[in-house]
């Protein structure tokens, strides 16, 4: 169980250890901007490398692009982000600090707002006489904000210069569909994944990592045949999967989230497709693959008024952050909204061949699975964060990070200096095949100590035996036990150790501890 701790302290963790550091702080800082230090770095490329494995790999019928982050701006018109791409923003008529209307309406009235259009927010905040919450004057009226940064391509900034950093990454995956489908020769259902940066102007970023102006999207489009939304080849390997759901009808109903498995979510119609089915269990089960306490998580529906412009029906997974249940990941039925649109707007042709029927057919993406990866790593670190004030031999953080994402997997000590070049060696033959740390300063409790605040699973110190017995013992940062492992056999115990081949007390001879 991790020990809980809020945003700010997280924050604060981060920066300390070099996960994570407010952008040009040296500057003031500049809100909604951060950037990822030495191990942050690490973790958030080990979130995306196993996300990558899992979904584009692992899988035959997923294939994934890397696309560019500007686009013709046409890409924005057809999409509908520039028309509808906003939030709605109240101002202070006295201070000027502008909130975002409904973050603001659900703070203070502890309701659902996401998506509430202005005239109801404005509504809400005269019935209730919400004022600003810092300088307690009266808010202006509500007004849409478009949330998407605007650049210019090429020399001259004239309106026909304009573009538009994305503000998701999926648009990419629509547009060259067709290329992407001729070329890896994809037949339906298929789908097309992508790890990319993503752009908005958010009216009030907040909660360090959790809402940024700049921050990386791993999405799926998943496209199946326009009939076949039940067609699911996969479902068997999710039906008795477990996991919190929150449908419209039970927020509607003021009921609580249940605990159920997909095959009763599919039955009673609160889940209406196999692939939605699907996707939300294997998505929640990602997750857990990774280390995550699975009954922090649960499901929940958009309110039909919350939906995006493209959808006809959202699901978001969401995770208990200590700030309350939150997004963590969308996931819309879009239909064939966006190759409509980018069908009508190209005057290109995106359809199918359907080869039974004969006929052309424009695919429907049943489920698109869009993960933040700030949010994801967000989770990592809460999930993994552990204080125990009563350990009276362990005072400090130990970051309990499974051992495949965990930043640095293996800590290499020498007992004493005078066994340097000896552990050194170690180091050299492990560190081709994991990312190591060499640490030959201080006691080696301090050592071990330091390793664990920063998530190393597995300590392996060179030891006066060591030369006799050419054996070394590996630390678990976990339980603290040590096994004593030949050095020959020491690549390969790791290896199983991290990828969890083996338990710990039978990777080596276990050490009897005082
Ligand atoms: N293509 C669909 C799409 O972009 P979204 O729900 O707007 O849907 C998907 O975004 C995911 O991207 C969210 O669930 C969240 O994890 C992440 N995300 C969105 N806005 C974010 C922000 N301002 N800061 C950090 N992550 C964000």
């Amino acid at each position: 169980m991790a020990t809980p701790i809020n945003i700010d302290k997280m924050a604060t963790f981060c920066k300390q250890k070099g996960f994570i550091y407010p952008s040009s702080e040296i500057y003031g800082g500049i809100s909604g901007f951060f950037d990822y230090g030495p191990l942050g770095s690490e973790l958030k490329n080990n979130i995306k490398q196993a996300w990558w494995k899992f979904h584009v790999q692992d899988r035959e019928d997923i294939v994934g692009i890397d696309g560019s982050i500007i686009t013709h701006p046409k890409v924005w018109v057809a999409s509908g982000h520039v028309e509808n791409f906003e939030d709605v923003m109240l101002e202070c008529t006295k201070c000027r600090e502008r909130y975002r209307g409904d973050v603001l309406i659900e703070d203070m009235l502890k309701i659902q707002a996401d998506g509430l259009k202005a005239d109801d927010i404005n509504k809400l905040v005269k019935q209730n006489n919400i004022n600003c919450p810092k300088c307690k004057s009266p808010l202006g009226e509500a007004a849409p904000f478009n949330l998407m940064f605007q650049t210019n391509v090429g020399p001259k900034a004239a309106k026909d210069s304009v573009a538009y950093l994305r503000p998701e990454t999926a648009q990419v995956m629509f547009v060259d569909f067709k290329y992407i489908v001729e070329n890896a020769r994809l037949k339906l259902p298929f789908g097309i994944a992508q790890i990319g940066r993503a752009f908005r102007n958010e009216i009030s970023p907040r909660n360090f990592l959790f809402r940024c102006r700049e921050f990386e999207q791993m999405e799926i489009e998943y496209f199946i045949h326009p009939e076949k939304s039940n067609d699911c080849p996969f479902l068997k390997s999710v039906e008795s999967h477990e996991i919190f759901v929150w449908s419209e009808e039970m927020q509607k109903k003021k009921q609580k989230e249940k605990k159920m498995k997909i095959k009763e979510a599919l039955e009673k119609g609160i889940i209406k497709t196999a692939w939605h089915g699907y996707w939300l269990a294997t998505e929640h089960k990602w997750f857990i693959s990774l280390g995550a306490d699975p009954d922090k998580f649960r499901i929940r529906q958009h309110l039909s008024e919350e939906k995006s412009h493209y959808a006809l029906d959202t699901w978001d997974l969401e995770y208990n952050f200590p700030f309350g249940w939150k997004e963590l990941q969308g996931m819309a039925n879009r239909t064939d909204f966006d190759l409509q649109q980018h069908i009508k707007h190209s005057k290109k042709d995106l359809s199918l061949f359907d080869e039974q029927e004969k006929k052309k057919i424009v695919p429907h993406v049943v489920a698109e699975p869009s993960q933040g990866v700030d949010r994801a790593f967000l989770v990592m670190m809460f999930d993994a964060y552990n204080q125990d004030p009563k350990d009276k031999e362990r005072d400090w953080v130990v970051l309990k990070l499974n051992p495949k994402i965990a930043p640095i997997k293996v800590g290499i000590f020498p007992l004493v200096n005078k066994l340097e070049d000896d552990a050194r060696e170690v180091y050299e033959s492990l560190k081709t095949l994991f990312t190591c740390q060499f640490d030959r300063s201080g006691a080696i409790g301090r050592r071990y100590a330091r390793a664990d605040e920063i998530g190393i699973p597995y300590c392996v110190t060179f030891d006066f035996d060591s030369r006799e017995d050419k054996s070394v013992t590996i630390r678990d940062r976990d339980s603290t036990k040590q096994v004593r492992v030949k050095i020959e056999d020491l690549k390969n115990t790791l290896y199983q150790l991290i990828v969890g081949e083996i338990e710990f007390e039978k990777a080596g001879k276990l050490i009897k501890q005082k």
